[in-house]
């Protein structure tokens, strides 16, 4: 059996491949040329074991199945070299760096002008008040005439608003197409001026007591500048009961000032004027920033304007059947722009419009 191979140098042979396979495709490849089950050099010679004498069957056999696990051992050593060296290469490739800090997630958060307007709501919540709600789109009666501004009235120069076609719905279908119908005898329609409209509302539709606080967008025809503003957001608020005074009105007032300001807060009341109100009140607080010794903030008299308010006028309760010798109220009305803009000096409304990112992330 002179041509039958000598197992060490066949040994030999595979070790010398593998040592040269540098990736695990060329060591896949030795693989095939050994052991690929047609043709691989060992399975032929296996398979060729059957035929020799039985002397050669014993000299070359065990020496062949030695030589073919050592092969296969020396095969998964080289495998597990090979595939340890191609991962360092990926990971020096690859410019990942586990030890570079995230880029930060950005929190959304709520416009400031809705964190003050949640947090006015929940102060008046925590004395008893309920939030109410009414239509920004109002009509002449609600936003004026049953608030004890009758057409012509002075007071309505103040409050110039945007009037939309007359009447809602059926009334604005009437003005597009007049030939639709008679003209609309509904009270004109016109974005609301203020919250005010809402007290009358809640009055028709509830009986005293009522403690509501109403939160809302109103329209003026205005021109815009840094303290001026077309589209604003007021907070209303109306407590009617028996026996309410102005003694009330105050102490609550005061109280919010306190809970949405500072507790060192000071408050005055000046009178004033609001047709719907007798007698009527504007509400200052002290200068927080100068603590009331004068500085520009509060253009150097210590005091700053807040909000304006009085006892509900006897003929606003008439009018929504409410008898005013055994019910009395209060109400005011609080500009949030406004109150926004003394609690974070800012020095212009039109910022609070303006969506600059880093002006808002400041609240
Ligand atoms: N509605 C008034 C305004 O917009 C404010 C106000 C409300 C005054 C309630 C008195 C009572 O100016």
């Amino acid at each position: 059996m002179s041509q039958f191979p000598d197992p060490k140098s066949l040994l030999h042979d595979a070790e010398k491949q593998v040592d040269h396979a540098r990736s695990p495709e060329a060591l896949a490849e030795v693989r095939i040329t050994w052991l690929g089950r047609k043709e691989g050099r060992l399975t032929v010679l296996l398979k060729q074991l059957g035929s020799l004498s039985m002397e050669d069957k014993k000299r070359y056999g065990p020496a062949l199945n030695e030589l073919k696990s050592s092969l296969e051992a020396l095969l998964t050593s080289k495998e597990k070299t090979l595939a340890a060296q191609e991962r360092a290469r990926t990971l020096e490739k690859d410019t990942l760096d586990i030890t570079l800090s995230g880029s930060p997630y950005v929190h959304g958060r709520l416009h400031p002008l809705s964190q003050v307007m949640n947090e006015l709501v929940s102060i008046f919540r925590s004395l008893g008040f309920v939030c109410a709600d009414g239509p920004e789109i109002e009509n002449d009666y609600y936003n004026f005439e049953s608030l004890n501004v009758p057409a012509n009235h002075p007071a309505r120069d103040m409050q110039d608003t945007f009037y939309l076609a007359q009447g809602s719905g059926q009334g604005t279908q009437q003005a597009l197409f007049p030939e639709h119908g008679a003209p609309s005898t509904e009270p004109p329609t016109l974005l609301r001026t203020h919250t005010s409209p809402v007290q009358v509302r809640i009055m028709q539709k509830y009986p005293p007591p009522i403690a509501i606080v109403c939160p809302g967008r109103v329209y003026r025809h205005e021109a815009q500048d840094a303290t001026h503003l077309a589209v604003f957001h007021q907070m209303e608020g109306l407590l009617v009961d028996e026996g309410v005074s102005f003694a009330d009105l105050k102490g609550t007032l005061a109280r919010f000032a306190q809970l949405f300001f500072a507790p060192t807060i000071k408050t005055r009341f000046r009178p004033s004027f609001f047709p719907f109100t007798e007698p009527s009140a504007q509400m200052d607080v002290s200068c927080w920033i100068c603590e009331g010794s004068g500085c520009p903030a509060c253009k150097g008299s210590g005091w700053i304007e807040l909000l304006g308010a009085g006892m509900v006028n006897p003929k606003v309760l008439s009018g929504v059947n409410i008898d005013p010798e055994k019910y009395s109220g209060y109400a005011f009305g609080v500009g949030i722009e406004r109150i926004a803009f003394i609690k974070y000096g800012v020095n212009d409304l039109r910022l609070f419009y303006e969506n600059d990112i880093r002006f808002l992330e400041q609240f």
